[in-house]
């Protein structure tokens, strides 16, 4: 056994604080406080009939992306606009035109619009345009975190002014997003000649769209197993993190509802993973790999049970204070991130044409990708006791992994744990109670 009595903190109280705190943790995201995507459409032009506008959308979260089959925008339009013409997108359906006598690009009162491919013909296309609707992560590739494109909007009659369209939607993909208003804003402001003149367009609408992970998932997505050097049990991930598993126990793959219902119809919210205890499409694995005098080692794998989908661009954020000292990531590309908070919270993601793919589960083994992380210790503050050595939270595509209990992490052998401090207990307590009062 591991810690004796005097030293076993008081664990079940953590638990219960924890599921507590947990509870309401989930609203929104502590790593990433205040962002959003935001769609701007910017009227840099008036026509006999309508206006030409270019609508941006930038998304300014830190490590969630859009992903295949990427981004579809929708709106209601007030009054009897039509899209003459579109540049660097298309409308998926052009809808009755009959009445207006043109062969405008879409006539219906909502269009949804979706982004052209990388080999759109160079007339269709537009600054920013034509990535098949992928929008990277803000902190991992800023100059890919935006797509845009330009309409021509007519038909609004000689004396109307110009309306905001109404209800606006982001799928991106699927569910998950919820759009504010359009909104009049300060006129977008670009430079000219060099940046040695500042032009302004006529007329700005903005709206913000957040995500919210119980809108886009019927369950959580990943789990976190842990394991360690000084001890030979691993902690797996906690029993039906994401799902309970059927009573067939020799059944190979899974069925699991990914989206809410109400999100879709019956089909298309199923996903089909391997079957496990904790039913996670996704598990995150933190391995204690070795102690060096003034470094350590822990081994990094990420594996997709998915059998039917492949993670391009995935990102992993880790948050643990050891990532205050200096580290080197072998195989996967890394920074930290500016949050305001005690620890440091690090960002991996795939190395260019090595790893960026996470790989569908298949019959024989899962999907799976690795790093080794070496990191500098503060002898100061570096400790193996209390489960110090384990992330505090970690996230996958910006949807938070499910932790194992503390009570159930591996722990150090009695040897190293005499001399108890009851005072560790406390400060972990704290630590615990103070990184999750940020939710
Ligand atoms: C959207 O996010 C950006 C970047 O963090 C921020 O500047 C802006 O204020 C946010 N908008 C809203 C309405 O929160
Ligand atoms: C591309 O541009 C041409 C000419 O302007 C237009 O006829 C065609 O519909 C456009 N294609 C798309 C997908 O927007
Ligand atoms: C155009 O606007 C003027 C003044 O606002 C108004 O008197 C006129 O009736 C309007 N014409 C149409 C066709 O709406
Ligand atoms: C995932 O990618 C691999 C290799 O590119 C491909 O063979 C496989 O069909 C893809 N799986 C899915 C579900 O798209
Ligand atoms: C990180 O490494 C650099 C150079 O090796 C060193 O100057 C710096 O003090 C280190 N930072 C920390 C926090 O250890
Ligand atoms: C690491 O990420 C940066 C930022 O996206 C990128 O510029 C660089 O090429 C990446 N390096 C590798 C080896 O993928
Ligand atoms: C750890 O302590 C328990 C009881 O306190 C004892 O049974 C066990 O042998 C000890 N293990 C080691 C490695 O000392």
């Amino acid at each position: 056994m591991g810690f004796n009595s005097s030293n076993l903190c008081p664990l079940a109280l953590i638990s219960i604080l924890l599921v507590a705190l947990g509870n309401f943790a989930d609203c929104y995201d502590t790593l990433d406080p205040n962002r959003n995507i935001t769609v701007t459409f910017d009227i840099h032009q008036w026509t006999d009939t309508g206006y030409v506008a270019r609508v941006t959308i930038q998304n300014y979260y830190q490590y969630r992306h859009v992903d295949n089959p990427g981004w579809k925008i929708g709106w209601t339009w007030v009054q009897k606009e039509i899209i003459l013409s579109m540049s660097g997108a298309f409308a998926t359906e052009q809808g009755k035109c009959t009445e207006y006598r043109i062969n405008a690009h879409c006539c219906k009162k909502d269009p949804v619009i979706v982004d052209l491919m990388p080999d759109a013909p160079g007339e269709n296309r537009t600054e920013g345009c034509c990535r098949g609707g992928l929008v990277s992560a803000y902190a991992i590739n800023p100059a890919n975190s935006f797509s845009s494109f330009e309409i021509t909007v007519g038909n609004l009659g000689s004396n109307a002014s110009e309306q905001a369209p109404q209800t606006l939607t982001l799928s991106a993909p699927g569910p998950g997003y919820t759009c504010g208003l359009l909104e009049d804003a300060d006129p977008t402001v670009s430079s000219a000649i060099g940046g040695r003149r500042q032009v302004q367009v006529f007329k700005t609408w903005k709206s913000t769209c957040t995500y919210s992970t119980f809108l886009a998932n019927q369950a959580p997505v990943c789990c976190v197993s842990l394991s360690t050097f000084y001890n030979p049990t691993i902690t797996p991930c906690r029993k039906c993190s994401c799902g309970c598993r059927g009573a067939d126990k020799t059944a190979l793959s899974c069925i699991r509802q990914a989206l809410p219902l109400s999100q879709s119809d019956l089909a298309n919210s199923l996903d089909i993973v391997r079957c496990t205890d904790h039913m996670c499409p996704i598990r995150v694995h933190w391995h204690v790999k070795n102690n060096y005098m003034d470094h350590w080692r822990v081994k990094l794998t990420v594996s997709n049970y998915n059998y039917q989908r492949n993670y391009s661009d995935w990102n992993v954020v880790v948050q643990h204070p050891g990532f205050k000292q200096n580290s080197t990531t072998y195989s996967f590309n890394s920074s930290t991130l500016p949050v305001s908070f005690a620890d440091e919270v690090a960002l991996f993601w795939g190395l260019r044409g090595f790893n960026e793919e996470l790989l569908n589960a298949g019959d024989n083994e899962v999907g799976s990708v690795s790093t080794e992380i070496l990191l500098e210790k503060d002898l100061k503050t570096f400790t193996y006791r209390n489960g110090w050595g384990f992330p505090r939270k970690l996230y996958f595509n910006g949807e938070e992994c499910e932790m194992p209990l503390p009570d159930t992490f591996p722990m150090l052998p009695n040897a190293s744990s005499s001399n108890p401090k009851p005072i560790n207990c406390l400060l972990l307590l704290l630590l615990i109670y103070l990184s999750l009062k940020f939710n």
